[in-house]
């Protein structure tokens, strides 16, 4: 794995940014995998400066996302779909005929056929943007006995639900399962970008970053059986570790 120390956070985000923008301008078709979530969010808004400024052009570019909530209305403030009409799609000329987020409205059985055909219908994805959960998700990939290596239906941890219950009213209103790329899904991908800030994830980036195992209970550890991925951190999170 390849690990960038930023700054801080901003740089992080323009760090994944221009590694994003880069893979664009080198092959304007890309295939991008695209995350959501808090750490990721910040990482759009300077893709879509450089969108306006002509440094990328999205018009051949396609993407599939990583996950949505089971049971989310794709018109629902809170859905992945509009995060990502919002804070991406939306803002450049990407064609969203080409883009992907699974319904959370859908028959899981057939969104599930339908999430394959997207990721292996026509070509692999160029490049996976990823976050980490506090539990050591990816995806909604959660730590288990077990993992699971193709789209599936998972059941967020009780940690996860508590995270992710600051966009909802109360932990209660949070779904409690997800439709997510899996473990083998992500780790398919030609190259990936992982993002991450703050003391919360410390737990999860020093099973990542400061030992050798790969284990289900930490599922951003597979990470390092990947021959392609970049690990992108500040110099807060790193101190934290112990990362030098
Ligand atoms: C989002 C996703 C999740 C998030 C993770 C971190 O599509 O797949 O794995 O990346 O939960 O979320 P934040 O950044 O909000 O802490």
């Amino acid at each position: 794995m390849k690990i960038i120390v930023t700054k801080n956070y901003e740089e992080s985000c323009k760090a994944v940014a221009d590694i994003i923008i880069n893979q664009v301008n080198e092959k304007p078709d890309s295939k991008l995998g695209l995350a959501t979530g808090g750490t990721a969010e910040n990482v759009y808004p300077v893709i879509v400066k450089a969108y306006q400024k002509g440094k990328v052009d999205f018009s051949k570019v396609s993407s599939v996302n990583l996950d949505e909530y089971v049971g989310m209305d794709p018109k629902s403030p809170l859905s992945y779909r509009k995060n990502m009409d919002d804070w991406f799609f939306d803002h450049v000329n990407i064609d969203k005929e080409k883009t992907y987020v699974a319904s959370g409205l859908n028959n899981m059985e057939e969104e599930i056929r339908l999430f394959n055909e997207k990721l292996y219908g026509d070509k692999q994805i160029d490049l996976q943007l990823l976050g980490v959960g506090i539990s050591g998700h990816i995806g909604f990939n959660e730590p288990a006995d077990f993992l699971t290596a193709g789209v599936h239906i998972e059941d967020l941890t009780e940690s996860t639900i508590q995270a992710n219950s600051r966009y909802f009213d109360s932990p209660a209103d949070v779904p409690k399962t997800a439709i997510t790329m899996g473990i083998g899904d992500i780790l398919k991908a030609k190259s990936i970008v992982l993002i991450a800030t703050g003391d919360h994830k410390a737990e999860a980036l020093t099973q990542m970053l400061m030992n050798d195992e790969v284990k289900t209970n930490v599922p951003a550890t597979f990470l390092k059986l990947h021959t392609d991925t970049t690990i992108v951190i500040d110099k807060a999170l790193a101190d934290k570790i112990g990362y030098q």
